[in-house]
């Protein structure tokens, strides 16, 4: 039987990620953190669409207790923070920096992935840009994460999308839309140029997109230890 772990199901991307599982009859567990003030809203959610809910504690001990119990086929990373939340985060005394969160959460799945001994295909939401020398602190976490999951021994599919944007998000985001619509405008510059592979690299992906290409390359047998940019992430690739 296949079973999916969905970190980050509460996300943009998450919750079509945790849509397109149940609808491939997947068995499908949509991590929902315990302190979240949301919880009981997705647990009905998720559980109206055909997801378990499970609220396991960002601990080490405990994630890995919960994937041992489950022995997923398949664990889904699609977390992290953003500067709006690492500023907020400061005001109450904590620190969500992308190092703790974006770094910290995905190297503690990783690890628990590995102790619960089902081997699971790790699906990690990493980001375009990302690269091993930069002074970008979102960047370098991502590549810590990407370079731990590569060492763990998982299969892995990493993908590398460009801006995730679209109808449907909790916050209005106006940054990100307007750095879509620039790399969208570039991307058809390009194609008009002829450069359809640079279009096709820098394209934006709506949530319910991204969600379709992470599980079509989770399930492809015939893929695997892959990194993945927006235009394999699209369901239509590049003629
Ligand atoms: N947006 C883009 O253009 C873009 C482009 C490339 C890559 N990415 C990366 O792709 C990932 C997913 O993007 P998205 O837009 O789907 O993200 P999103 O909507 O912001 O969702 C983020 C997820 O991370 C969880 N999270 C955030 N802070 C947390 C914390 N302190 N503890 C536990 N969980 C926490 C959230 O849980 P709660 O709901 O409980 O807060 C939520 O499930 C992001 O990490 C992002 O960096 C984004």
């Amino acid at each position: 039987m296949q079973i999916a772990f969905v970190a980050g199901a509460t996300g943009y991307t998450g919750r079509e990620v945790v849509r397109v599982l149940v609808g491939r009859g997947v068995r499908t567990v949509a991590h929902v953190r315990p302190d979240s003030p949301r919880l009981e809203e997705w647990r009905q959610r998720f559980e109206g669409a055909g997801a378990a809910v499970d609220s396991t504690p960002w601990v080490d001990a405990e994630m890995v207790h919960t994937l041992s119990t489950l022995q997923p086929t398949h664990v889904f990373s699609l977390l992290g923070t953003t500067r709006a939340r690492r500023r907020e985060s400061a005001t109450r005394g904590a620190t969500e920096s992308y190092e703790a969160i974006d770094f910290g959460l995905t190297a503690m799945l990783i690890r628990a992935a590995v102790a619960s001994g089902s081997k699971p295909r790790f699906v990690y939401l990493s980001s375009m840009g990302v690269r091993e020398h930069t002074s970008n602190a979102y960047l370098a976490a991502r590549w810590r994460a990407e370079s731990l999951l590569h060492a763990s021994g998982l299969p892995y599919i990493i993908a590398r999308p460009s801006f995730i944007t679209g109808p449907g998000r909790d916050e209005s985001r106006p940054l990100e839309r307007a750095g879509a619509a620039v790399v969208d405008a570039l991307a058809s510059v390009a194609r008009v140029a002829g450069a359809e592979r640079l279009a096709s690299s820098m394209r934006s992906l709506t949530g319910e997109e991204l969600a379709d290409g992470l599980v079509r390359y989770a399930f492809d047998a015939s893929v695997e230890n892959a990194t993945v940019g927006s235009d394999e992430l699209h369901s239509t690739p590049r003629r």
